[in-house]
């Protein structure tokens, strides 16, 4: 399946290396250290010469592409900022300006070398991780419904040059967790990306099934509407009334821990188109939503990032499927329906229809007795004037775990920020001819919207992510594959790693 591959070794003498592309880092002090200094004299001083002229500044995120020789046949210096300053966030510009120049370029194979860059082994571990990560992003082109994709990615290999520190074992180690969260987010980016005509719900479950064929510690089951009519959830069923495409409640579940272990679970939001219903959306920019299953995407990503980094845990991951669509038979303004808890909901905008879905499966899910349950969903517009496009919102009713989710995003790149579910808010709520209603009254529309999923989410810990600003942007159209790198990162330390 993937298409990259990395490796990571001690070159000796890197002016004797052959290379397609040899990337070399430079800080703004423009030294060149050890063998950097053979390599420019050995080429006759290209480097000294672009210094000279002063095409490189060396400044974070800048680049300079240089023609080498025969053996090295490109040189690209990336810029690496002040010494004094090159700390993770910096780090991780460095590899997202490095993966875009050669994923864009000519050439098939690059060369980077790390030998020089002097931080600590730690920085240098996680470096190696964005490297992997931001290059398998960087090379992910959508072609799936296109008859000649255009510029596709030419890099196939990649080999980083470590010097002495980590051994290669360990880099390459490294280098490849890096490669299955970016996988893992190239997955959710293509799966947000498709049409709504090809991504249905039920072509959600098939995902989910080919998933299990892949790992054999991952095994998938679905629940039609017949059988989520049997169980009671009336809530997440209204949804789909309006649509021919049939509701799909998908349950996977992989197997890192020992059978005993209770799981960690995630659970996405999964319309694959969201119209409004009756409640019907207005025209301008409706293709958007076909983004609205970008939490079930990204529940799909990190199942396969989890799944090929082998987490020592036990995970169930629901994506809670359907079609919001108006019809004769849709969903009116005003209907009561049941929810599988028992509680009724008045349905007074069938636009808030992401709500209705996710609380049958937060019941559906404590069969699993899970030990946290985080949902993901592109639930509110509220959280994108709220935060708008650079974190993700974050609701818990237990504060440790919305600090971990949010520890896990900082250090993976991919922010979150907590906002409030105070009891204040769930007035809004109530209803006269239900137990509750399914929009508030007022203001901070995200905030009620978790509040209504807090009242399905009593028994356990529980973590809401809001990622109607982050799993998509406008311009350019495309999703990003967030939260996979936050959620991966939260598994991982919650794995002990
Ligand atoms: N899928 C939308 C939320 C959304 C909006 C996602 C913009 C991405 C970009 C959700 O189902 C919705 O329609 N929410 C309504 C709730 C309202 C009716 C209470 C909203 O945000 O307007
Ligand atoms: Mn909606
Ligand atoms: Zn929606």
């Amino acid at each position: 399946m993937a298409i990259l591959s990395f490796n990571a070794r001690k070159i000796d003498r890197l002016a004797d290396h052959k290379s397609e592309m040899l990337v070399v880092p430079l800080f703004i002090d423009h030294i060149l250290k050890d063998d950097l200094s053979a390599v420019d004299q050995q080429l006759a001083g290209p480097i000294t010469n672009t210094l000279a002229l002063g095409d490189f500044s060396g400044e974070l995120g800048t680049h300079a592409s240089l023609a080498g020789n025969s053996s090295l046949q490109r040189l690209v210096l990336v810029g690496c900022g002040d010494a004094t300053l090159f700390d993770r966030a910096a780090q991780r510009k460095f590899a997202q300006t490095l993966s875009a120049v050669m994923s864009k370029g000519k050439a098939k194979q690059a060369t980077v070398t790390l030998a020089h860059l002097t931080i600590d082994d730690d920085d240098l571990a996680y470096l190696l991780e964005d490297i992997g990560k931001h290059t398998t992003l960087a090379c992910y082109v959508y072609g799936a419904t296109i008859a000649a994709p255009k510029n596709p990615a030419l890099l196939k290999k990649v080999t980083v040059n470590m010097g002495i520190r980590l051994t290669a074992a360990k880099a390459k180690q490294r280098l490849a967790a890096g490669q299955a969260i970016g996988e893992g987010a190239n997955l959710a980016r293509h799966l947000g990306n498709l049409p709504a005509n090809v991504c249905t719900p039920r072509f959600l479950s098939k995902q989910a099934r080919r998933l299990a064929k892949g790992y054999p510690n991952v095994k998938t089951s679905v629940l039609g509407e017949k059988r989520m009519t049997e169980l009671g959830m009336g809530s997440l069923l209204s949804v789909g009334r309006g649509s021919d495409e049939e509701s799909q409640l998908i349950v996977m579940e992989y197997r890192g821990g020992s059978a005993k272990e209770a799981p960690y679970a995630i659970i996405g939001k999964g319309i694959t188109f969201d119209t409004g219903g009756i409640s019907l959306k207005p025209g301008m920019k409706m293709d958007e939503m076909k983004y609205d299953m970008g939490g079930a995407a990204s529940v799909f990503g990190t199942v396969q990032a989890i799944a090929d980094l082998a987490l020592p845990i036990n995970l169930v991951a629901l994506v809670a499927a359907a079609e919001n669509m108006p019809s004769g038979r849709a969903t009116k303004p005003g209907d009561v329906v049941t929810s599988l808890s028992g509680k009724t909901i008045e349905i007074l905008n069938t636009d808030a229809e992401g709500r209705l879905v996710l609380c049958d499966a937060l019941t559906y899910v404590g069969r699993f007795k899970p030990r946290e349950v985080v949902d993901i969903a592109t639930l509110t517009g509220a959280i994108v004037v709220a935060l708008g496009h650079h974190a993700t919102g974050v609701f818990s009713n237990d504060d440790e775990l919305a600090n971990a989710l949010i520890t896990a995003g900082t250090r993976a790149g991919d922010r979150g920020w907590q906002m409030p579910l105070w009891n204040d808010y769930q007035q809004q709520l109530d209803s006269r001819f239900a137990d509750v209603a399914n929009i508030g009254t007022g203001g901070a529309g995200s905030v009620t919207a978790a509040c209504f999923l807090a009242r399905f989410a009593e028994n356990y810990k529980w973590a809401h992510l809001d990622v109607a600003g982050t799993a998509f942007l406008g311009n350019p159209k495309g999703a990003t594959g967030r939260p996979v790198p936050m959620l991966v990162d939260y598994l991982r330390s919650r794995a002990g790693q």
